[in-house]
């Protein structure tokens, strides 16, 4: 049971931790990385693996019950390796959400580590759109790589990003993805972060994505589990599962459970917050970071950062103050 310093004033208890590794990608996704040149942190400004360790291990005194390791790409860190380790050692679930294209070279050690789920990122099953997203030729690595994590009888989760114009076309390919394979896909309406051009007009919503499926599948809704994001759905007779995150349409603010640190050692306490506690800077100057830390959680808005309207068709993205998603972490 965790201590009263991660609750907010909503009553929500947040025991779900995501550490961004770093900010650097080998993808160019343009929902997550804004155009231009990229301007990535210096190591000097990333936190050690041993500053991860040691925030890491004071959220989990506190009662952080499981840890998502994120990026940007966070097996692009040539540190990863060591930070995993380190992690292992803490009675925690770990787990992360990676592209996917370097995790041959380290499923022996996330096994040995632990990890029992991974999230992998693929917003399309077309080689050609695949390539138009990420501007990177690695659909198949990827592909493979989701068979080798099925394989090897690891729980895996694909996010697709939903893009209104880009993911109707997809919807049935992704469902039968879920045909003999037992994944779970995940449909995630399109957020607005800086720089990703995100608009209204832009967003389709879980409503009418299940529309489509339906006019087509045998549909059956299945039990979502204390504080997960999806609506979760499967094809009568199919192995996998599918769902939806409903971030714009319908939030789920109130169950909601997350806290982040960026790769640069900042709190957020929100995925759409404009307000970071930094972490990283009191610790080096030698300060306890528990001040900061309960700061930070107990000025959680009640719903969205406290800066997106709930009815998403009257945000408009140049009223929000916030990063880009690859500097958030995902
Ligand atoms: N809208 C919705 N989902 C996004 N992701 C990244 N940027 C956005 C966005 N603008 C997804 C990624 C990743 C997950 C952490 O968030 O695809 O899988
Ligand atoms: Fe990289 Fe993920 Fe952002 Fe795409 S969404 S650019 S894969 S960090």
């Amino acid at each position: 049971m965790g201590s009263n310093q991660l609750l907010d004033h909503f009553g929500r208890f947040h025991d779900y931790l995501r550490i961004s590794l770093t900010d650097s990608c080998n993808f160019r996704c343009f929902y997550c990385m804004p155009d231009g040149p990229t301007n990535c942190l210096s190591s000097g400004h990333l936190m050690n693996p041993d500053e991860i360790l040691h925030f890491a291990k004071i959220f989990t005194n506190l009662g952080v019950s499981k840890i998502r390791l994120t990026g940007g790409e966070p097996l692009v860190r040539k540190e990863f390796p060591l930070i995993l380790k380190k992690l292992s050692s803490l009675p925690v679930e770990l787990t992360l959400t990676t592209n996917g294209v370097f995790l041959d070279k380290q499923l022996d050690l996330i096994k040995d580590c632990g990890v029992k789920s991974i999230n992998i990122s693929l917003d399309s099953l077309n080689p050609d759109t695949f390539f138009k997203i990420t501007k990177r030729d690695d659909f198949h690595r990827v592909m493979d790589n989701i068979q080798l994590l099925v394989d090897s009888d690891l729980h895996v989760k694909v996010n697709a990003v939903a893009v209104s114009g880009l993911i109707e076309s997809e919807l049935a390919d992704f469902i039968e993805f879920t045909r003999q394979r037992p994944l779970h896909v995940r449909f995630i309406e399109f957020m607005p972060f800086d720089g990703n051009k995100w608009s209204s007009n832009k967003v389709i919503t879980a409503g009418q994505m299940l529309k489509l499926v339906q006019s087509v599948y045998d549909v059956v809704k299945l039990n979502d589990e204390p504080h997960s994001t999806a609506k979760k759905f499967k094809v009568v007779g199919y192995e996998g599962t599918f769902a939806f995150i409903t971030t714009m349409s319908e939030h789920f603010c109130g169950d909601c459970n997350r806290l982040r640190i960026t790769a640069d050692g900042k709190l957020k306490n929100c995925l759409f917050g404009k307000e970071e506690w930094d972490l990283l800077a009191a610790h080096r100057r030698g300060e306890d970071i528990l001040p900061l830390l309960v700061q930070g959680v107990r000025s959680k808005f009640e719903k969205l950062g406290g800066q997106l309207n709930p009815d998403y068709q009257k945000i408009s993205i140049e009223n929000i103050n916030n990063r880009s998603m690859i500097k958030i972490g995902g």
